[in-house]
């Protein structure tokens, strides 16, 4: 029997329990042991580990969250937290190991990889899809929905009162869950980290919209694009029109992943220890045009996917 870890790690994303089931599923197929290290990199560090089973990750599936328990981890960023690792790589005789996170994990894996020689695969699962590389990351199309279905709420109340809302959603670096909500959601403006804008022109955008016959609007900001809620003050002392702030925060990263998560997850599980198996490691499942590919692990750290500003320009149009 040849033992492979799996680890989640970062923020966690809705999707991250069925990417752990189809790791499992898959790897005991073709008679691997799976150890499920607990809290990400820290459990590599404190050698702190669950075996996993087929029959152990019955009914995950549909669970938001990550039943191995995730945590950033600074330790991990040192030279004796990375050496700390790859000695309990080694004492458990890994033969692969697979990280299911983001970018921030990514960057560990690769540091793991120049001290080890273990194979490596990379599952992309974060609600920030910002992961160099594939098109879409586990949990992007989950926390979508979430806010979409707040948002469509708080459209209502914004047409009953004749406001306009601020909405803040999650993406400290990165707007692409902000551009494909503010777009499906029919914001009258969105606003990303990657755009910079002048306040000027917000104000003007409002003031025209006001003169069209609008008597209210959504405003979708990533939280990457600064104080909202200053934003939102200044909106409404320039404009005059009532202006409300609304953070959906942390409910964006939990939940029941949708289909799209699980597809995802279930795609990257199966292509993770086909990397680890066909002797290439140092690979991230990743799905381009469709397609599920093993994409360079350091090729997607060392480089920053880029926002399509073209949702941007068409949700304007369309908001008109
Ligand atoms: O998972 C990504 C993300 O949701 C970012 O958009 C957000 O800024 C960040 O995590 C916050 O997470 P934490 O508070 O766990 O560091």
């Amino acid at each position: 029997m040849k033992n492979i870890g799996v680890i989640t790690s970062g923020g966690d994303a809705p999707g991250m329990n069925a990417a752990i089931r189809a790791v499992v599923r898959i790897a005991g197929l073709k008679q691997y042991n799976i150890l499920g290290f607990e809290r990400g990199w820290e459990g590599l560090i404190m050698n702190n580990f669950q075996q996993l089973s087929p029959r152990s990750v019955s009914g995950i599936v549909e669970m938001g969250g990550t039943i191995l328990h995730t945590s950033r981890c600074p330790e991990f960023e040192t030279r004796e937290g990375l050496e700390k690792g790859a000695r309990h790589v080694e004492s458990n005789r890994l033969e692969g190991l697979i990280v299911i996170g983001g970018e921030g994990s990514f960057k560990g894996a690769l540091e793991l990889s120049r001290i080890t020689d273990v194979p490596i695969a990379g599952i992309p699962a974060t609600i920030d899809n910002d992961v160099y590389g594939t098109d879409e990351t586990i949990g992007f199309d989950t926390a979508v929905n979430t806010a979409v279905s707040e948002i469509d709420k708080i459209r209502d109340t914004a047409t009953s009162h004749e406001r306009l809302f601020v909405v803040e959603v999650m993406g400290r670096k990165r707007g692409f869950i902000a551009a494909m909500v503010g777009l499906t959601t029919g914001a009258e403006i969105i606003l990303v980290p990657e755009v910079g804008f002048k306040i000027e022109n917000i104000f003007k955008m409002i003031e025209e919209n006001t003169a069209k016959g609008k008597r209210s609007g959504i405003i979708v900001a990533a939280e990457g694009i600064g104080d909202t809620r200053k934003l939102a003050g200044q909106i409404e002392r320039n404009t005059g029109t009532e202006t409300r702030l609304s953070i959906l925060g942390y409910a964006q990263r939990g939940g029941s992943p949708t289909a799209r998560s699980r597809y995802l997850a279930s795609i990257f599980g199966n292509r993770a220890i086909e990397i680890l198996t066909g002797g290439k490691g140092n690979k991230i499942a990743a799905i381009q045009d469709g397609k599920v590919v093993s994409f360079d692990l350091e090729e997607s750290t060392g480089n920053k996917k880029p926002l399509d500003t073209g949702i941007l320009t068409l949700a304007g149009t369309l908001a008109k």
